[in-house]
């Protein structure tokens, strides 16, 4: 089975999360955006839905979803987000498609995050994956040399902007055994707008697809 198969497959059982009439977080990504072509398949009618980045925006609109805004919405009940690496513990690396910020918004707001990842995803320790580091333009060389302060190797990430209008720094060879720790360190540094470890607010379910069907962690 090839990996946009294991995509769709974990996409489509993130539907029975899913209550009729809720407002729904939806994240960022190529999982995402098979859990959106699911939704439209699927007949469950949703209020409304907070998105995580301009691109999911246009798709939820394509399918008809009206996206609202989160100071709109309140506290929600349920995120489906993807991930670019997790753990045992259900902490998560995020951020591959620089989305981070507003996902770590979502996450924060909903009562519920699952996380709906193929295996290749899953880690023993989380770091393979560069991290990904939001920063405000200005502060570019201060927070990158922080970041080698802690260790990493940051590395700009080429033409690429958010759509808070903000740089990312990919950091390669972190230490990331305290996961949470290194979250707390990283956001303390000026001009950090969001690091793309999700520890101090974890997943509560991770969905994970394999050859052997769906299993949930
Ligand atoms: C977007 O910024 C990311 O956090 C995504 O959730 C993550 O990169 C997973 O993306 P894929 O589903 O495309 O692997």
């Amino acid at each position: 089975m090839d990996q946009n198969e294991l995509k769709r497959q974990v996409a489509k059982a993130a539907l029975s999360f899913i209550d009729d009439d809720c407002i729904l977080g939806v994240g960022t990504g190529s999982t995402v955006n098979c859990f959106i072509d699911a939704l439209a398949q699927s007949g469950i009618r949703i209020e409304a839905a907070v998105s995580s980045s301009d691109e999911s925006t246009r798709r939820l609109q394509d399918i008809g979803i009206t996206v609202v805004d989160l100071n709109t919405a309140g506290p929600l009940d349920l995120y489906i987000d993807g991930a670019d690496e997790f753990d045992a513990n259900r902490y998560l690396i995020k951020g591959g498609g620089g989305a981070l910020t507003r996902e770590k918004i979502i996450a924060e707001a909903a009562r519920r995050f699952v996380c709906i990842v193929d295996q290749s995803k899953k880690v023993k320790v989380l770091g393979k994956f560069p991290l990904p580091v939001e920063v405000i333009p200005m502060a570019r060389g201060l927070v990158a040399r922080k970041l080698v302060a802690l260790g990493g190797q940051p590395e700009l990430r080429e033409n690429f902007t958010t759509d808070n209008g903000n740089l990312i720094l990919d950091v390669h060879n972190l230490d990331l055994v305290d996961a949470a720790g290194m979250e707390r360190k990283i956001n303390n540094i000026p001009g950090v707008v969001c690091c793309g470890i999700f520890a101090l607010r974890k997943a509560d379910t991770v969905l994970v697809s394999s050859e052997s069907g769906i299993q949930r962690f």
